[in-house]
């Protein structure tokens, strides 16, 4: 169900965003801005800043941002559409009751049509879990001794042995492409279309706004695979979702639990511990450590004791502290994992394993320790160095330093004579100056200079919108050459030829909350701390024709190519660039 833009458009414009935070979180005005703590990080100081003239708030420290819609998406996990509703009401709007029109863009529809489809199939395993033929299931669940509640709030369900969710959702109006399309169905010349899941209970998986978008199917006794999961598809991506992140993040906990698998999330939910998670199937990833971050600063990990749970906690909290994660890990033994320690020590006991967990990296260090003998010198020495190593990798000075002296303390030799080894192994590091982040595999691919051009660009044009009469002869969309900085300038300089330029309204053209995040980014880039005209008009000119003469290089590499002649030309006009006057008004 969409709205048409116009209706969206008055009730973004009834809805100031100023006003609208304010009522969750007080602001305080600070320049032509307001800011307030950030929501969305463990925060200290006011570092969210919103915008009256562009209708964006950005947390300069945690990266969240968007328009108001965004901002009850985020903070309430409402969908697009309920935000929309709540303004709606707010400020005396009316909407129609249902409403699909020819706005609704093709791809939104279809990502709407595969939650759906899941959310039927939750519907359907759910009922069937509590009919006479979902019994092995319902009692499968009890003998794990989960509570009704426990089931009812993380929608457990049954796929039966016959994969009769596929007919349900065909009676429901799903044609068998939805079918498949949304992870529930397999395919062959054979059978024709069947149910990925038969014979075992399900357990949803839902993304951050709380709406289903795939399963995880546990066999009922021993069996392969003992989990099965649905394929990733456009709603359900593994690496940036995480199991019942919904709930944990809506526990506004300082900190999250990390497991390995659903039953352990839902033993902790179950003992009170509301802040577990898990990832999906997969190994945690930067994806995952980057949305934590945005909540908390802390994670403890809650894995397996045995080797493959050692090995994948030690990777784990790797990846937590590229994010600037504290990690610690919580002893499980002499359980395999949380769900058994649960049942055999209880709540309290658990508890105190929080309380009493290690931080990761002396964890690591610990387990290492391990395979060497201690009373062999060469043993120790190859110990020493392989910690030096360690540290060696990590690329944040103060922490590297601060991990020096504890990793010394725990080794009984002095910091000086550490911190030398460190230096000697990271001398062999090339990457040793490199920033924080850039092997988490995020950012790795994007050229972040450019990328802040184009930032730029978009955001001194949502500033000063009457800038741009001066500067439409010079550039244009088509000198943004990456999506979706393209798609969106393109909106944006067609919405500013009409006169009626929205930096927040680009931000409801995506979906996906990441995109959503990266478009209002754009409009946000400089705090405006620059207050002096002049100094703006000249960094405008060099960012045309920095943008410019970036365009001109990638068309150049591009398949399609530039004649020689041609650009020679373009290089030439380049050079007009620089003697553009440009004025910005007070
Ligand atoms: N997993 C998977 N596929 C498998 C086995 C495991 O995707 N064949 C994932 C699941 O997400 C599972 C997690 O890894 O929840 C942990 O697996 P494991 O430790 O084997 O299971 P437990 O959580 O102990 O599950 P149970 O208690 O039900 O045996
Ligand atoms: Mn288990």
């Amino acid at each position: 169900m969409y709205y048409p833009q116009e209706l969206i458009d008055e009730v973004q414009q009834n809805n100031d965003i100023v006003d609208v935070i304010n009522e969750y979180i007080p602001l305080t005005k600070k320049g032509s801005n307001y800011v307030c703590i950030c929501p969305f990080h463990a925060d200290t100081n006011p570092s969210l800043m919103v915008s009256r003239q562009k209708q964006l708030f950005k947390c300069f420290a945690c990266g969240e941002g968007g328009n108001v819609f965004t901002f009850l998406q985020k903070y309430d996990s409402k969908t697009f559409v309920e935000a929309v509703q709540t303004l709606a009401q707010r400020s005396g709007i009316k909407l129609p009751e249902t409403y699909t029109g020819e706005f609704s863009k093709e791809k939104q529809d279809k990502k709407l049509r595969m939650i759906e489809c899941n959310t039927e199939a939750a519907r359907y395993f759910y009922a069937f879990l509590r009919s006479d033929a979902g019994k092995v299931g319902l009692d499968y669940f009890k003998k794990r001794e989960l509570s009704d509640e426990t089931m009812k709030k993380f929608g457990l369900g049954f796929a039966d042995i016959n994969g009769s969710v596929v007919k349900y959702l065909k009676n429901q109006g799903f044609t068998d492409k939805e079918i498949l399309d949304s992870g529930l169905g397999t395919f062959d010349e054979r059978n024709g279309l069947r149910s990925k899941f038969w014979n075992r209970v399900m357990f949803p998986i839902k993304n951050q706004a709380g709406k289903v978008i795939g399963f995880g199917g546990r066999v009922l006794g021993d069996g392969e695979p003992k989990y099965l999961n649905s394929p990733e598809t456009p709603i359900f991506n593994k690496s940036t979702n995480l199991y019942a992140f919904d709930i944990a993040r809506a526990s506004r906990s300082k900190y999250f639990i990390l497991c390995e698998g659903y039953m352990d999330v839902i033993a902790l939910h179950q003992a009170g511990f509301n802040m577990a998670v898990a990832s999906l199937g997969t190994a945690f990833t930067p994806g995952q450590a980057n949305i934590i971050k945005r909540y908390a600063n802390d994670v403890y990990l809650s894995y397996d004791s045995d080797g493959p749970g050692v090995t994948a906690a030690i990777r784990a909290a790797k990846i937590c502290r590229e994010f600037g994660l504290s990690c610690k890990v919580i002893n499980m033994k002499p359980y395999k994992d949380p769900d058994e320690f649960i049942k055999n020590l209880g709540k309290e006991e658990f508890q105190k394993r929080i309380d009493e967990a290690k931080n990761a990296f002396i964890f690591e260090i610990g387990t290492l320790r391990e395979k060497y003998d201690p009373s062999d010198p060469d043993a120790n020495t190859r110990y020493d160095n392989e910690v030096a190593a360690l540290l060696a990798e990590m690329k944040d000075e103060v922490v590297r330093t601060n991990y020096i002296k504890a990793c010394a303390k725990e080794m009984g030799i002095s910091v000086d004579t550490l911190t030398n080894m460190v230096a000697k192994e990271a001398g062999r590091l090339r990457n040793f100056n490199r920033p924080v982040r850039e092997q988490s595999g995020i950012h790795e691919k994007k050229d972040d200079s450019k990328a802040r051009l184009q930032q730029l660009m978009l955001t001194y044009l949502a500033e000063y919108p009457s800038i741009y009469p001066q500067i439409k002869d010079y550039v244009s969309p088509d000198d943004f050459w990456e999506e979706p900085y393209k798609e969106v300038a393109t909106k944006f300089f067609e919405d500013l030829k009409n006169g009626n330029a929205s930096p927040a309204r680009m931000v409801n053209m995506f979906e996906d909350e990441e995109v959503q995040n990266t478009v209002s980014n754009m409009f946000t880039s400089t705090l405006s701390g620059v207050e002096d005209k002049e100094e703006i008009a000249g960094a405008l000119v060099d960012i045309i024709f920095r943008l410019k003469s970036n365009s001109l290089d990638e068309k150049r590499k591009s398949e399609a190519g530039l004649d020689p002649k041609e650009y020679m030309e373009k290089k030439k006009e380049l050079m007009e660039i620089r003697k553009i006057k440009i004025t910005i008004p007070e």
